[in-house]
C-alpha cells in the first residue's frame, strides 16, 4: 500500500543517540541445517562457539551504548531462533507477532508469543498473514517501510497499517541475497535511511528516492557482507564487519560507526539488525520519555 508522506530530509542536523530497548535471543542451538536463502549452505560446517563469542560481542556493544537488552531463552531445534528481528514488529507496546513464511521457522512462533505475554505486552496480535517482523518492518519516525516479494505477504502490510495505526509504505524486493528488508535497508534515525538499491524494484527505488533524498546509498561490496543489516541508535550505527565505504559514508554524515564481526551467523544469512529486535515503549518497562517533541517531515 501507499501512503501520502512528505519526504524527510536530514540535512546537517546533529545526531542525536536515544537509549533503545532490544531483544536477543542466544545462539545455543544456532546452525545451518536446512536453507530457505542463498546464504545458507548446509555443508558448510559452522563454529557455534564462535557464533556465541561473535553474539556475545554484540550484546555487549549495546550495553556499552547504555542500551537495555532483554534475552530470550533459545529453544532446541530452532537454529534460527538467534534471529529476534524476525520475531515481530514492536511499536507503542503493541506486538504483532510474526507468521512465518517456511516450515523450518514456524516452531519459532510460540515461544517469542510466549515470551510477549509474559513480559508486560498488552496488546499482542498474531500476525494473520505471513510476516516476519522487523526484518520486514522498518519504522522510520511516524511511518513504516515494509518489504515484500520473499518473505512477508503484502496483506501483512495492511494489518501493520491497521493494527498499529501508522502510514505503511510498501517496498518490493527482487534480488534472494536480499531477501528481508533489513538486509538492504537499515533506519538510522527518524528521518534517515541507508540502502541498497539494486536489491528494490523501479518503483521501491522511486519510493525511496522521493522519500529520502538524503539517504545513503550503499555500495554492492557493502551490501555483500550484509553490511545494510545495520542497528542505529540514532547516532551510534553497529555495522558489520566488512562494510567499509558504508562506515565513511555513515562518519561523513555525522554518524559513529562501530563494526562488529559476526560472519558466523552470515553463514544463516543474518548479521547485527537481524538478532536484534527492537521493542519500542513497552507500557510495562517505561524507559525515560518516549520522545515525540522530534520535528518531523521536510527541514527546508
Ligand atoms: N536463516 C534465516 C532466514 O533465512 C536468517 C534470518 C535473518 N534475519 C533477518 N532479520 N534478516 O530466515
Amino acid at each position: 500500500m501507499t501512503a501520502l508522506v512528505e519526504p524527510r530530509r536530514s540535512g546537517a542536523r546533529e545526531r542525536e543517540a536515544k537509549p533503545r530497548r532490544y531483544l536477543m535471543c542466544p545462539p545455543a542451538y544456532f546452525g545451518v541445517s536446512y536453507r530457505i536463502n542463498p546464504w545458507m549452505r548446509p555443508a558448510v560446517p559452522v563454529d557455534r562457539d564462535l557464533a556465541g563469542r561473535q553474539w556475545d560481542q554484540l550484546r555487549a556493544t549495546y550495553v556499552a551504548l547504555g542500551h537495555e537488552v532483554e534475552i530470550i531463552k533459545p529453544a532446541a531445534g530452532l537454529p534460527d531462533m538467534v534471529f529476534a528481528a524476525n520475531a515481530g514488529l514492536v511499536v507503542d507496546g503493541k506486538v504483532l507477532t510474526a507468521r512465518f513464511r517456511h516450515d523450518e521457522r514456524r516452531g519459532e512462533e510460540a515461544p517469542y508469543r510466549a515470551w510477549f505475554a509474559t513480559n508486560g505486552f498488552g496488546a499482542v496480535r498474531t500476525g494473520a498473514h505471513v510476516n516476519e517482523g522487523e526484518g520486514d518492518f522498518a519504522v522510520v519516525g511516524d511511518m513504516i517501510l515494509a518489504g515484500t516479494g520473499f518473505r512477508s505477504d503484502p496483506e501483512s502490510h495492511d494489518e501493520v497499517a491497521e493494527f498499529f495505526g501508522r502510514p505503511v509504505v510498501s517496498l518490493r524486493l527482487v534480488d534472494d541475497r536480499y531477501y528481508h528488508l533489513d538486509t538492504a535497508l537499515c533506519v538510522l534515525d527518524d528521518e534517515q535511511i541507508a540502502y541498497y538499491p539494486a536489491a528494490f524494484d523501479d518503483g521501491g527505488r522511486v519510493t525511496l528516492e522521493e522519500l529520502f533524498p538524503d539517504a545513503i546509498r550503499v555500495t554492492d561490496a557493502d551490501a555483500e557482507v550484509l553490511g545494510c543489516n545495520a542497528a542505529s541508535d540514532g547516532y551510534h550505527v553497529v555495522v558489520p564487519a566488512g562494510a567499509h565505504e558504508f562506515g565513511e559514508q555513515l562518519a561523513a554524515a555525522g554518524y559513529e560507526p562501530i563494526f562488529v564481526d559476526l560472519s558466523e551467523l552470515r553463514k544463516a544469512g543474518g548479521a547485527a539488525k537481524c538478532c536484534t529486535l527492537e521493542l519500542r515503549a513497552d507500557a510495562a518497562k517505561p524507559r525515560t520519555a518516549q520522545r515525540g517533541s522530534h520535528t518531523q517531515g521536510n527541514a527546508s
